[in-house]
């Protein structure tokens, strides 16, 4: 028996409040409450009945979501309330927010020792500006932001974004007979990615960042294109209001959208003065990289309306709010060329010459282009315009060439046959994407960037062998091996260029101090293929003894926990090459010689069980020394402090987690306080 229409009408209701209310889980709390499943069942029953009685059919409907009509024009909106711009603060230093801060006040007419202004930081969502219009809480109209009085109608492309409601919820007050929200429609970096990554599967073209892809996005004719695209909003602000007593500060806005379901980021503070505003600038960009999507800076906002209304408008710009930027993560510059580096293992990787260009913070001049595809794959010439990007503290890399601007004497990049180091052949195997230099420790480039990493820190920490010194080293045949290294006195130190007594004295003191080492440094200090710290502790645990390690076949190498196949061959053929073994008896020979590992790998009583966490820099341990001798005596290292935690190890700089630890009356331990638990 079929449903009559009111009961058809009711239960159509009851499911679009359901799926609504799963979508903001989901969506906007990343907090979902029933499986995917469950949502397409729901899902296929509404359609099901709106199918069948199309009167139901209801803007608001979740079945919208999908998309619909296409359009063959965007329609013009005129603004009830104008979408103002925002007056930019372009000194990236703390004095953007100083400035910010003695306007206002001065502004407000504020004395000298009058109390601190209380703000509202925000981050400055790098997307596009939005207004979504709900009348008794249902969405009506989405517009662009277009020149301030008159935008585009984008509403179908906006209904198919999940994080908006298109009803809001009553969680709260009741919502208002009319409020037009503002915000920012905003793509994450890894919907970004993916979505480059499909539109380069499917052959199409791809989008330039994810700032544009989202702008394009939203102007799409066809909405069912638009709900296949990854969009995402931050509300920030209202435009027109009716039939509700607004909150006395923008916070209490900002909180009340939150109520109604809308995507408020919480990241935003309300803070006090010209300090409370600098701290946020300055703890907001530590953490920019880390940052789910890009922001080009931060917003401040006078917290109290009435405020806001004292101080009012400059022509186009509120005079309570301000954007403070960061420095811009992507820049133009030029390729003045593409030369070749060999790598330890002989991988020759390209590395772009730029036009110097300040990006991210710091000055660039190189970027490495990876590999021989990558530089085919971004289609990068010699004397192309290129954008460089460099986002918190990763290398630069260049994102794209902008072949439109390309002169006619632009040149493509041929990788080289033959090493530009020693002349020997490049080969490049075919399931590999990296070119080689196939000369090994004969090549000088390879025998220098082997010296590097042999005095590096993490391997045998030879202080003062740095590139300058290891160049010459070789390139006056001083040096071969690392095993040379030992056999170096300080007249002929002292004689090479940039260096004097003092330094050679020092640097001869410490290739002595190396000698006394771990047996898992020297094993990393080798510089293996495909032998990084951990697998060279793993070896160094498992073997104990070098020469066990030196006549170990692939199978003995395949017992130790998490070598497989391709680390087991790399040791392998490294120890089968006789030029290595001989290297490896100079270096026992020259007085190397291993710390013991016995004793310091025993459980400790008292320790099993106990959780241990690290913070700061400890005088001789590096952090993974320290987890090893922990984890050695039966304890365990996590991340964060917490009332489970049994012990903080704290060396030089540690910061927040000491903090933590203090506050919940954590034992905190220093190195040796360590080495006591530990029973070392
Ligand atoms: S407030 C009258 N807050 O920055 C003040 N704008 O305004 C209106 N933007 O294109 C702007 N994040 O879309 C405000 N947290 C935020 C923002 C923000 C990004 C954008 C906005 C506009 C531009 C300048």
């Amino acid at each position: 028996m079929s449903a009559t229409p009111a009961q058809a009408a009711a239960r159509a209701q009851e499911l679009r409040e359901q799926l609504e209310h799963h979508n903001y889980r989901y969506y906007v709390l990343d907090a979902p409450e029933v499986p995917d499943a469950e949502y397409d069942r729901l899902f296929r029953e509404l359609q099901a009945l709106e199918a069948e009685n199309p009167a139901l059919l209801s803007a608001d409907s979740p079945t919208q979501r999908v998309g619909g009509r296409v359009l063959d024009a965007l329609t013009p909106v005129k603004h009830r309330l104008p979408m103002l711009s925002i007056q930019t603060e372009t000194d990236i230093e703390d004095s953007g927010a100083v400035n910010f801060d003695n306007r206002v006040r001065k502004e407000l007419g504020l004395a000298q020792d009058a109390p601190p202004v209380e703000y509202t930081a925000e981050l400055k969502f790098d997307g596009l500006a939005i207004n979504l219009r709900y009348e008794r809480g249902v969405l009506v109209l989405a517009a662009t932001r277009g020149d301030g009085e008159t935008g585009e109608d984008v509403t179908a492309n906006v209904r198919t974004i999940r994080v908006i409601p298109l009803r809001l919820r009553g969680a709260g007050a009741a919502p208002p007979a009319v409020l037009e929200v503002r915000g920012e429609i905003y793509m994450t970096r890894s919907d970004f990615a993916a979505l480059n990554a499909a539109q380069a599967a499917a052959g199409e073209k791809l989008f330039v960042n994810p700032r544009n892809a989202a702008a394009g996005c939203i102007r799409q004719l066809d909405s069912r294109i638009a709900a296949r695209r990854p969009l995402s909003f931050f509300a920030y602000g209202t435009g027109e209001i009716g039939g509700w007593n607004l909150p006395d500060l923008h916070s209490g806005v900002l909180d009340a959208f939150a109520g109604w379901g809308l995507p408020v980021n919480d990241d935003r503070a309300v803070v006090s003065g010209a300090q409370g505003l600098v701290d946020y600038h300055r703890r907001i960009g530590d953490r920019r990289g880390a940052l789910p999507f890009d922001i080009d800076g931060v917003v401040y906002k006078v917290n109290s309306l009435a405020l806001q209304r004292q101080l009012g408008f400059r022509s186009r710009e509120p005079r309570w709010a301000v954007a403070h930027k960061y420095p811009a993560q992507e820049e133009m510059t030029e390729v003045l060329d593409i030369e070749v580096q060999v790598g330890r293992t002989g991988a020759i990787t390209p590395v772009a010459r730029l036009k110097p260009v300040f990006v991210g913070g710091v000055t660039v001049t190189n970027a490495t282009l990876h590999n021989e595809d990558e530089v085919r794959r971004k289609d990068i010439h010699i004397g192309d315009t290129v954008v460089v990007r460099r986002a918190g503290d990763v290398i630069p890399e260049v994102v794209r060439a902008l072949p439109e601007r390309r002169p006619a004497e632009a040149r493509a990049f041929e990788m080289p046959l033959v090493c530009p180091s020693c002349g020997s052949a490049v080969r490049r195997d075919e399931d590999e994407a990296v070119a080689r230099c196939t000369a090994g420790l004969y090549c000088p480039a390879q025998r220098k960037q082997a010296l590097l990493h042999f005095a590096s820190r993490r391997a045998l920490d030879i202080d003062g062998l740095g590139e300058k010194i290891v160049d010459q080293l070789v390139d006056n045949g001083m040096v071969g091996t690392p095993a040379d290294l030992f056999a170096l006195t300080v007249p002929a130190l002292a004689a090479l260029e940039r260096m004097g007594e003092k330094a050679a004295t020092n640097l001869v003191q410490a290739i002595a101090a190396c000698r006394d080492t771990t047996l898992a440094r020297f094993i990393f200090a080798l510089g293996i293929r495909n032998v990084g710290e951990s697998t060279a502790r793993d070896l160094a645990a498992h073997f104990r003894d070098i020469h066990a390690l030196m006549a170990a076949d692939d199978m003995r190498l395949q017992q130790v926990p998490d070598v497989g196949p391709i680390v087991a061959q790399s040791v392998a053929a490294f120890f089968a090459e006789s030029h290595n073994r001989a290297v490896i008896e100079h270096l026992l020979q020259a007085g190397i010689t291993f710390a013991p590992i016995a004793e310091s790998l025993a459980p400790a009583p008292g320790v099993a069980g106990k959780t241990f966490v690290l913070t700061g820099t400890l005088p001789t341990l590096t952090r993974d020394e320290a987890k090893l001798r922990i984890e050695a005596a039966g304890g365990k290292v996590t991340g964060s402090v917490s009332k489970k935690t049994h012990y903080v190890v704290a060396g030089e700089e540690a910061g927040s987690k000491l903090v933590k630890a203090r506050e919940l009356g954590i034992e905190v331990l220093d190195e040796t306080g360590l080495a006591r638990v530990l029973n070392t």
